[in-house]
């Protein structure tokens, strides 16, 4: 590894100095193996700190033959100091939903990314995908080629079009989901393939599935169209174990806050008068809930899961219109149709879905999201 360059970078050295990891040690790292490419990114990043400008060449146009996204474009515009970083492109990989893989899977991936590209990776970027950082526009269709076939995997959105759907993990291992988000997520990729790799859309666009209201992926934060699962019939208990609650038996909250010592369980004050409808009072031993009022605010349930649940009468509450522009800052999703039934092959939300479009690549101004 003699011929392995290190540029001297006391700012990215500075970096290190912060309470959390930092992305500098695991750059380092991977040079130490001999990766050339990652002291270069320390380089140009160094350099870029010293100018106050980027020095990526923002963008251009590169992908994958018949796909107008899932490749991020990036070239060095200071490539004679750092040649192994000329090209730096990234690569946007569809997620299985709610990111189940084994350890094979990811060796393997990881096997072929350390041969086609940088080896370096971010597992995952924010709206989802697996993320291969950094390889030469060469290497984009062999890339392709053994994700496609050697792994079944797919490239993910970016640019205009529909970024990779998300969801929760949903009835896989989680008690409250009140919908199968993985079967909605894969159901969703599959149906809307052309919009997730050709952009025909004004901008961006995102689908998010959370099983509960607890909303485990931030749908209503972050996506142009939440699917959060909710049930339209009564939160089911069991009054035997709200007492078990009451009488100390049960902990809180699954037994999380216990850090500190909060005294014994007071059900009026922790549960039934943060109901933010008021809705729940004890009536004598029993608890009971007017559920017309309910919101759906999960409170109740995620303080005492094993005496509360969602009804078994479920669907799907559909928001639309999350997003962060950068003049007007954060904004979170609309109520659209509080209930809709989430049934395979999803029809009804289809039609929903296709009006939803028809009217945002109407109206939509370019680079306007939904909402
Ligand atoms: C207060 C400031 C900011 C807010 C509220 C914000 C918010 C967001 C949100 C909500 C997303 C989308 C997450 C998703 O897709 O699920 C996002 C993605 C992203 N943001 Fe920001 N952002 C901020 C500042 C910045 C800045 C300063 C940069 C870059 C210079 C940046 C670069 C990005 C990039 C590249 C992504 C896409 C990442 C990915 O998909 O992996 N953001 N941001
Ligand atoms: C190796 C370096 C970089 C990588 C891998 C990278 C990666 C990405 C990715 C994946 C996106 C999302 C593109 C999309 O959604 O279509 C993005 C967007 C963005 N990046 Fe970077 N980026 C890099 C460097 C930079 C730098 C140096 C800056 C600014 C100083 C920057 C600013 C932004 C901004 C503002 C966006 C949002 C564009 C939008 O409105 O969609 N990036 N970047
Ligand atoms: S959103 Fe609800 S169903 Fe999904 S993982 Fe979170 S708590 Fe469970
Ligand atoms: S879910 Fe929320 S609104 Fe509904 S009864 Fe429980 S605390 Fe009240």
């Amino acid at each position: 590894m003699a011929d392995l360059k290190k540029h001297d970078t006391p700012m990215m050295e500075d970096l290190k100095s912060g309470p959390f990891p930092s992305f500098v040690d695991d750059l380092e790292t991977r040079g130490k193996g001999g990766v050339q490419c990652c002291y270069d990114l320390l380089g140009q990043m160094e350099l870029s700190y010293e100018h106050k400008e980027t020095h990526w060449k923002h963008g251009g146009i590169v992908g994958v033959f018949g796909y107008g996204g899932g490749v991020i474009g990036r070239y060095s515009d200071v490539a004679e100091e750092f040649p192994s970083i000329a090209h730096f492109h990234t690569l946007r990989v569809n997620q299985p939903a709610s990111k189940f893989y084994n350890s094979k899977f990811l060796r393997k991936l990881c096997d072929m990314w350390d041969h086609r590209g940088s080896g370096v990776t971010n597992f995952h970027g924010s709206t989802g995908d697996m993320i291969l950082i950094g390889t030469t526009t060469d290497q984009l269709e062999p890339t392709f080629y053994d994700l496609t076939h050697q792994f079944d995997m797919d490239l993910g959105g970016s640019g205009s079009n529909l970024r990779t759907p998300a969801c929760c993990m949903g009835k896989a291992r989680c008690e409250y989901s009140c919908l199968d988000t993985q079967a909605i997520c894969y159901d969703l990729t599959m149906t809307y393939q052309d919009e997730l790799h050709r952009p025909a859309f004004p901008y961006k666009f995102k689908f998010k599935v959370s099983g509960c209201p607890n909303d485990c992926v931030a749908a209503i934060a972050r996506s142009c169209c939440s699917i959060i699962g909710t049930w339209r019939d009564n939160i089911r208990i069991d009054q035997k174990a709200v007492k078990a609650y009451m009488g100390g038996e049960l902990k809180p909250n699954a037994g999380a806050h216990s850090d500190r010592d909060w005294g014994p369980f007071d059900i009026q004050k922790e549960v039934i008068d943060l109901c933010p409808s008021g809705c729940m009072v004890m009536d004598g031993k029993e608890l009971k809930i007017d559920d017309r009022e309910c919101v759906r605010c999960m409170h109740c349930i995620n303080t005492m899961p094993s005496a509360l649940r969602p009804g078994v009468d479920c669907g799907a509450t559909i928001l639309n219109g999350a997003k962060a522009p950068i003049l007007e800052g954060a904004q979170m999703s609309t109520l659209i149709i509080p209930f809709i039934k989430m049934e395979y092959p999803y029809d009804e939300f289809k039609e929903f879905v296709d009006l939803m479009w028809d009217f945002w690549m109407e109206e939509g101004k370019n680079r306007e999201r939904l909402g």
